[in-house]
């Protein structure tokens, strides 16, 4: 947390007591070290610009979160809480302070007491459903967008002015999130989901079972064109790296030699007591600055791993530092759903940074309009933007794409958010409306 809280929040600076425990409590910044004796996280969740208040029937408006049930991370309390009461999906979550809190009496037997804390955090959401509201859980009479000084304003209204301060204060976190917390962040929201899971697809992020698995991973071997050693950047349970050897060898008949790299600690002990015969190959590192021991023919990972100013020399330098000569680093993303507008593409993404990608599979999503295709680079990289062309390849799995680059035509689209600006026709594919928008 940067800035004075005093000056710039004073009744977050201030402390005070909730009058319905009675609670005292105070203010400070967040340390995950800390996290032994939380038993409650309020979110301040953002759709673009603009955040989400829910208003409890009979209560009045707040911002989304409750309390941990028995054996709860705070980070999965707040993923279902906002399902629950806002009809969201996380896509990612970032702590900005504590309330230290102390009781004086006891909620439930689980939680600790009288001492506890409060996690405070914004986040990413998209609203894809409506609250669940389940038994015993508040009954959410209306979920609210609106701009972060609009919830200030009915807070203050509601008596809540240290809510209203948390909110002015995310929206200003937001806009200044350091890199390392960045990081953390990705690292301690994914590794807590994941290691709340029994389900191996799960353990990888993927829900849907086995069938879903191989769905939305299995056309990735396509990019795979001989025998060679493999890297998977972001490995989690190492559940793909397993995958490709078995795909590869089915599908393509290459040898692989798989690797892998977590940025969390906890996860490289998942998978290496999953796979003992390559726990020597699988290491903890943050992919951006992790410095490999030695050079791989093909090096697969998700662009969404760094923060989006990082992406560009990340990539190139993925393919400068971690290839052999003559390797493919192979990026998997997924087009946005249409309740996802303002996300974008792998192609934005690669014309971002600079990059055109020498071939891309698609893989159609089931039943949604949208596509998911990974590109691979060779080695003689960077290639400005408009340069040669690209190569293309044939899948089994996937549908073949001619490759295509910043060129495409994909660039100076307006953004998404015009469909934020309801000019969309009704029932219009959001994407399809911004490109419609940019053609007119
Ligand atoms: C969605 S899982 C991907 C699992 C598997 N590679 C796949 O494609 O199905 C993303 C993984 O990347 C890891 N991760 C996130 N940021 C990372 C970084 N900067 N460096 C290394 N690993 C990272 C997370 O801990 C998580 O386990």
């Amino acid at each position: 947390m940067t800035g004075s809280l005093a000056g710039d929040h004073p009744a977050l600076g201030r402390g005070g007591v909730w009058t319905w425990g009675p609670i005292r409590w105070r203010f400070t910044g967040y340390r995950e070290e800390l996290d032994d004796l939380v038993s409650n996280v309020v979110v301040v969740p953002f759709v673009g610009d603009r955040c989400v208040l829910v208003r409890v029937r009979g209560d009045g408006v707040t911002f989304p979160g409750g309390t941990l049930e028995p054996g709860e991370h705070w980070v999965s309390t707040a993923a279902r809480e906002l399902r629950e009461e806002a009809g969201a999906t996380l896509r990612g979550i970032h702590p900005i302070g504590l309330f230290e809190c102390r009781a004086t009496r006891r909620y439930r037997q689980h939680l600790p007491f009288p001492d506890h804390r409060r996690v405070a955090a914004w986040a990413d959401v998209v609203i894809d459903g409506v609250p669940s509201s389940p038994a015993g859980a508040e009954d959410i009479a209306e979920v609210l967008l609106v701009t972060p000084g609009e919830a200030a304003r009915m807070l203050v209204e509601r008596g809540r002015p240290e809510f209203a301060e948390l909110g002015l204060l995310a929206a200003a976190e937001r806009t200044r999130l350091a890199d390392e917390d960045w990081f953390r962040d990705v690292r301690l929201q994914l590794e807590t989901l994941y290691l709340a899971a029994d389900d191996p697809y799960l353990q990888s992020g993927k829900s849907g079972g086995a069938a879903s698995w191989e769905m939305a991973r299995r056309f990735t071997a396509g990019a795979i064109h001989r025998d060679g050693t493999f890297l998977d950047v972001g490995c989690a349970n190492g559940l793909l790296m397993e995958s490709m050897v078995e795909w590869t060898r089915a599908d393509r008949g290459f040898r692989l030699e798989p690797h892998g790299l977590d940025i969390s600690p906890a996860l490289v002990g998942l998978a290496r007591r999953r796979l003992p015969v390559w726990a020597d190959r699988i290491w903890a590192g943050n992919g951006w600055d992790w410095v490999p021991p030695r050079r791989f023919d093909f090096v697969h990972t998700l662009p969404e791993l760094v923060p989006d100013h990082l992406r560009g020399r990340w990539l190139r330098r993925l393919v400068g530092e971690f290839l052999e000569p003559g390797g493919r680093l192979i990026l998997r993303f997924g087009d946005p759903y249409p309740a996802d507008p303002d996300r974008r593409t792998l192609g934005d993404l690669l014309a971002e940074a600079g990059l055109r990608p020498g071939g891309e599979l698609v893989r159609e999503r089931p039943a949604a309009p949208a596509v998911r295709w990974p590109g691979w680079r060779r080695p003689d990289v960077p290639r400005p933007a408009g340069g040669a062309p690209g190569t293309a390849a044939r899948s089994d799995r996937g549908r073949l794409r001619g490759a295509r680059g910043p060129a495409s035509g994909r660039t100076g689209r307006p953004p998404h958010r015009l469909c934020a600006a309801r000019r969309c026709p009704p029932g219009a594919h959001p994407r399809e409306c911004c490109r419609a928008a940019s053609s007119t």
